[in-house]
């Protein structure tokens, strides 16, 4: 069941969507000028970001540090992701055709993440406590489903201080442990576009066996971080290449901030107040990277029609049928935490979800 809160493009939208796209792609996005590009290694990553991130690292588990405020959206976070599975959960290419199959796993969690900046851990870690354990049934025979439906996660950070802290921090724990150990639970210390080239993708006659691309595919305070250098790396080229690693009929799902003058007074001047009136520390965010939910959904239709390397893959009406976007603000209030509030994402934090057609 869908919150009334939230902003879905399903098909009575569409086809207004399509309208728009067929007349502003040709002229607004020529093929020569997107710098969606894995081929010429423009790497998203920025010293000074990654310097800022990095000097986090010991305090980063620190319930009430400089990480408090990430630490209190993850409640959120999964809420959001169940209710984009409610929406539409992702067909597992292990999903057999017939509940009478033996091999049936409509029943289990069976849904691969990938985590993109996943930081010193904090949402990845949560992730991986909703994998099943090897011994964890029901009682006849079926693993427990949980509501995220993970069967494994792989997180990826371009900073190999916040990859140590996070493997040491996953360690603590025997359940999550014991996911590292099997394979199910994976850090990887690399930037997106060094990894995509490690996944298999689908042969050009479309055959998807060995097919590694993500079922839910999560990028949770990270947009907002990319450097935007015309001809080089954009937040528009990044998102299209975590687009290109989430499988037909998955989903993206992400948290970020709209640029706007209460997000200014809200992100920057009091959450970057000094103690005890700011959250997080000074230099964490820069306003003008942040990104409206409008620019994004656009992005979003663009990254959908262009492959890694940005020539034009399918044409605007065939790359977004069934395709789905979900925008949803939230606010944070001190005492109380992250709560969705309907229309915030106008002007604040928010999360938005898109689903890959099938
Ligand atoms: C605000 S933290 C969010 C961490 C985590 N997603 C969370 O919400 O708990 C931003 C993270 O993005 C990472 N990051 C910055 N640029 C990146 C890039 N180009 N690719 C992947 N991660 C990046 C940083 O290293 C940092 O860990």
């Amino acid at each position: 069941m869908l919150r009334p809160t939230t902003t879905i493009i399903t098909s009575s939208t569409t086809s207004a969507l399509l309208r728009t796209l067929t007349t502003t792609t040709t002229t607004t996005l020529p093929k020569t000028t997107t710098s969606t590009s894995t081929k010429r290694h423009h790497s998203s990553v920025s010293a000074n970001e990654l310097s800022h991130f990095s000097s986090l690292a010991t305090s980063w588990w620190d319930p009430q540090g400089p990480s408090r405020v990430l630490h209190l959206m993850n409640p959120v976070r999964h809420d959001f992701i169940a209710s984009c599975l409610a929406e539409s959960t992702p067909i597992s290419s292990t999903t057999p055709s017939s509940p009478m199959d033996p091999t049936n796993t409509h029943n289990r969690n069976n849904l691969r993440y990938l985590d993109i900046g996943c930081g010193g851990g904090i949402f990845a870690e949560s992730l991986a406590r909703t994998i099943p354990s090897s011994t964890s049934t029901s009682g006849e025979g079926n693993e427990l489903l949980t509501r995220t439906r993970a069967s494994s996660i792989t997180a990826l950070d371009p900073s190999p201080t916040l990859i140590k802290i996070a493997r040491d921090h996953a360690r603590l724990d025997p359940s999550v442990q014991a996911h590292l150990d099997s394979g199910k639970f994976k850090y990887v210390n690399s930037s997106l576009e060094e990894f995509i080239p490690t996944l298999h993708t689908p042969t050009p006659e479309g055959n998807t066996n060995g097919d590694a691309r993500f079922d839910i595919v999560t990028l949770f305070e990270v947009l907002e971080h990319i450097d935007n250098i015309p001809g080089s790396i954009t937040p528009q080229s990044f998102l299209a290449n975590c687009l290109s690693v989430v499988k037909p009929g998955g989903w993206l799902i992400g948290s970020t901030i709209a640029r706007t003058f209460p997000s200014w007074l809200v992100n920057q001047v009091v959450a970057e107040a000094p103690w005890p009136i700011g959250v997080v520390p000074r230099g964490t965010h820069e306003w003008k990277k942040f990104v409206n939910p409008g620019e994004l959904e656009g992005w979003v239709q663009e990254g959908l029609m262009r492959g890694q390397d940005g020539r034009a893959v399918r044409g605007g009406s065939e790359a977004l049928e069934g395709a789905k976007w979900r925008c949803e603000g939230v606010v944070y209030f001190p005492g109380l935490g992250w709560k969705l509030v309907k229309g915030s994402e106008s002007w604040g934090n928010y999360f938005w979800a898109v689903k890959k057609g099938v």
